[in-house]
């Protein structure tokens, strides 16, 4: 189908995005970075991510060789830190097993952690011209609209579908713009719940437009409703204003991140506190309750901050995995969305308690 891509190339020229920091000095590891940051989150969030990260490590190399706490701080609130955790995994890889130049084939590609069919894909054209056909969240929607393609993509027989969609239309030439334009094209034209027809290149050929259901494609997730989860966290704070940190486990949800002391119920957090401060605490000050919505559950947190008279913790604790922290000070490590949050309150709390001391 050369016109379909004829179409979608023209657009591109004229409205298509050439100006994003991953669009110069194209180069494999930066597209790369580039592509998984851009896998969960927007454009417009991911930009000052992107640049810090490159600042800070602008070759494969450099991130091979990273601490995992400073590769999780540049992802701190960017969220889904699997993708930190695999590219940096990944990034080894290249390093040991390609010595440092990122192979050129997809099924090696594909092969490294954290990189699926589609983002490997993009990464061979955008970075090499490779006549590879992508299929991430936009360009799902679009074929799915254009071809009237029923069902929910994650039913791996509408998937097969759309690939083979995807992979009719391809252009042999300029291939890096066609995909960065079916990219463009989902994110800016035919958008979730407002596709703007008007302007779209595609119109004319597209089945879900002149039925007029355009937002009934692509099928949804057959519904079924998050889990709640309940926690507490203990916001433990010294004399000093220092509070409590732990680092949380390699894996799992916010695995390697900082945060808080945290317990299923206010019963177990409070076994925790008589057993390390036997009850020593001046003060106890609950805060609102924080809710965070992760793909597969809903977790309602509940804030609490206490303040220690002793802080017998320390040499209690492995140095490594907890520390005592001063809120006015950066921090050296990954943190969740809520605990960075929850710093924050904490910081400005202890702002307004010295402005209030001082007079
Ligand atoms: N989403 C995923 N990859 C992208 C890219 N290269 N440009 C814009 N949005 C994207
Ligand atoms: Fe999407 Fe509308 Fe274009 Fe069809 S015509 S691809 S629904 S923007």
């Amino acid at each position: 189908m050369k016109v379909f891509s004829q179409k979608v190339l023209k657009w591109f020229d004229q409205q298509g995005r050439k100006n994003l920091p991953w669009q110069h000095n194209i180069t494999p590891y930066r597209v790369w970075v580039s592509e998984i940051m851009l896998q969960q989150t927007q454009v417009k969030t991911v930009i000052p991510y992107y640049e810090r990260f490159m600042q800070s490590f602008p070759t494969v190399q450099t991130l091979a060789n990273a601490e995992q706490d400073e590769v999780l701080k540049h992802w701190s609130g960017l969220g889904y830190y699997a993708r930190a955790r695999n590219m940096h995994k990944s990034a080894k890889q290249v390093c040991d097993d390609y010595a440092g130049v990122f192979p050129e084939t997809l099924d090696e590609i594909v092969a490294l952690a954290g990189i699926g069919r589609s983002t490997g894909a993009a990464i061979l054209s955008i970075s090499h011209g490779q006549k590879q056909a992508i299929l991430d969240g936009n360009v799902k929607r679009v074929l799915a609209r254009v071809f009237a393609i029923e069902g929910w993509p994650g039913k791996s027989a509408v998937l097969k579908k759309l690939w083979e969609v995807a992979d009719s239309l391809v252009p042999s030439t300029r291939n890096a713009d066609y995909t960065q334009a079916m990219m463009d094209l989902g994110a800016t034209v035919c958008t979730r719940s407002k596709p703007a027809c008007v302007t779209c290149p595609l119109q004319a050929d597209c089945l879900a437009h002149q039925q007029g259901n355009q937002t009934d494609y692509p099928g949804k997730k057959p519904k079924k409703t998050l889990p709640e989860k309940h926690t507490v966290m203990l916001l433990l704070q010294n004399k000093a204003g220092e509070v409590f940190m732990q680092k949380r486990p390699p894996v799992g949800i916010w695995g390697g991140l900082w945060c808080f002391p945290q317990f299923e119920t206010e019963a177990f957090a409070d076994e925790y506190l008589i057993e390390n401060y036997q009850y020593d605490t001046a003060s106890t000050n609950a805060l609102p309750v924080l809710s965070h919505t992760f793909s597969h559950f809903r977790l309602h947190i509940q804030p609490l901050i206490i303040k220690i008279e002793t802080p017998l913790m320390v040499g209690v604790m492995e140095a490594k995995d907890s520390l005592w922290y001063n809120s006015q000070t950066e921090f050296k490590g990954g943190l969740a969305a809520p605990v960075q949050l929850l710093l924050n309150t904490l910081k400005s709390n202890t702002k307004d308690n010295t402005h209030g001391t001082n007079g």
